[in-house]
């Protein structure tokens, strides 16, 4: 690859003599050739600037002789295509995926450093109607720099150093921010184990090859939600598998196809109608297809009216969380309208605490919590909403019940899908029970997840709110 660079000030582009870039120029991967736009300048001044025509503040590069600059460099390159880069303030914000189209396809790069209030517009549009010529004006970000030098550099090491050859292990490339996956990338760190008090997370030094691999996609998931959610939202639904969309639901997001927001609260006292509405309309999705109508309105009646919510409400041993969903805005989150999408209601108290009903006590034992309601509309099945809010009510429950070291449910033993879904949260089978619904026995299956042997993920954890 062949890049000129241009400037009025050549000596900036001395760094480029350094490191791998310099490796790569000696090794003849890359040619770079830096000129001084003042060259070609005819006056005794050596002028390059102007006033701005319609007046204002500071100087214009003229276009007549960066023409001739320009026109110099690609006859002399004579390349049967050039990429014209303007660095600006205004340009298009430079990304990876820019860069590497640049780096596999472009044999001649220009970059054409202005200063002051930028080069006349004229030469970018000149060159624009030239077929053999690509113009990229391109921005670092939303921020001012003196001029194009900086920006220069960043796009000629960006570019460089994905050209074949460059960089001596192609893998490096692989798992960085941006590339593939389209995440930031996962923390990296390396000895001593202890650093002023600081460790390196265990997992690291565990040498179990998958269990490292799959922290660092949580550490990446996490972070990327935290500091760029414009990422979040960019990514391709294929890239994302179950767990991952578990990971982005706790930290609020539920990308492609949904686009949706997300986030966990604890139900307050007085919050009656909201938890009596979604629970009576979510009870019947979850029923045995053969279950009588009537049975099922006789159960909401019973157990999921506002009377019955009242008394769960004010028990402050009853934890409901509630899982609403609304759609991504621009202006951000206080003028959305939330919907409630699934609830879960544990019961808990103090230590000792035992579940409800015999059957519960006998498979759970002291200190566990009974999940008595997990239910989430059909919909977000498959979003990884529904472990995203299992989670998120286990670690909500650790928090305030720190001494709980189990929790128990019981689930209709046909219900496969459900079975499933509890197993892979570390969740046991240990016992039956019948459950009645509108004087119906429904014949469940007792499981029991045991905190100390599985733990809470911390994707889950300090969530709800
Ligand atoms: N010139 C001045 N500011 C710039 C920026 N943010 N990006 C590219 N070129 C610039």
């Amino acid at each position: 690859m062949r890049i000129d660079i241009i400037s009025i000030f050549p000596q900036f582009f001395d760094c480029l003599d350094v490191s791998l870039m310099g490796k790569a120029r000696s090794s003849g991967l890359l040619q770079t050739h830096v000129w001084d736009l003042r060259d070609w300048t005819q006056d005794v001044h050596r002028t390059v600037d102007r006033a701005p025509a319609g007046g204002g503040a500071g100087m214009v590069m003229k276009p007549d002789v960066w023409g001739k600059a320009i026109d110099q460099v690609i006859e002399q390159a004579g390349a049967a295509k050039t990429v014209l880069a303007i660095p600006t303030p205004s340009g298009i914000p430079l990304t990876q995926s820019q860069v590497r189209d640049l780096a596999e396809n472009t044999e001649h790069l220009v970059v054409a450093c202005g200063r002051y209030e930028g080069i006349d517009q004229r030469v970018g549009q000149y060159y624009q109607q030239n077929t053999e010529v690509q113009v990229l004006p391109f921005s670092l970000g939303d921020y001012v720099l003196n001029g194009g030098e900086v920006a220069a550099v960043a796009l000629v090491e960006a570019t460089c150093r994905l050209l074949e050859g460059f960089v001596g292990n192609p893998n490096s490339l692989v798992e960085e921010s941006y590339e593939l996956s389209g995440l930031l990338e996962y923390p990296a760190y390396t000895q001593p184990a202890t650093w002023r008090g600081l460790e390196i997370p265990p997992v690291l030094l565990s040498g179990d090859h998958q269990k490292v691999k799959k922290w660092r996609r949580q550490q990446s998931l996490m972070l990327t939600a935290e500091r760029r959610p414009d990422l979040i939202w960019k990514l391709a639904p294929d890239v994302l598998v179950k767990s991952d969309r578990e990971i982005l639901a706790a930290r609020g997001f539920l990308p492609a196809p949904y686009r949706q927001q997300v986030r966990f609260r604890r139900a307050q006292p007085g919050e009656t109608v909201t938890c009596s509405a979604i629970a009576s309309r979510l009870f019947p999705q979850a029923c045995p297809k053969d279950l009588p109508e009537e049975a099922i309105a006789c159960f909401i009646e019973d157990e999921l009216s506002e009377a019955a919510f009242k008394a769960y409400l004010d028990d402050p041993n009853n934890l409901i969380i509630l899982v609403e969903v609304a759609p991504v805005t621009q202006t951000g989150t206080d003028d959305t309208a939330w919907e409630t999408a699934g609830y879960t209601l544990i019961e808990a108290g103090a230590p000792g605490f035992l579940p409800p009903e015999e059957n519960l006590m006998q498979s759970g034992g002291k200190n566990c919590a009974y999940l008595s309601k997990c239910y989430l509309d059909a919909c977000w099945h498959g979003s990884g909403l529904a472990g995203a809010m299992l989670e998120v009510s286990h670690a909500y429950l650790q928090e305030s019940f720190p001494h709980l070291t189990k929790i128990c449910l019981g689930t209709n033993r046909e219900n496969r899908q459900a079975l499933k879904f509890y197993r892979h949260h570390g969740y046991r089978k240990c016992g039956r029970r019948t459950f009645l619904v509108g004087g119906i026995e429904n014949l469940d299956v007792i499981a029991v997840r045991d905190f100390t042997a599985c733990q809470v993920p911390s994707w889950a954890q300090n969530v709800a709110q």
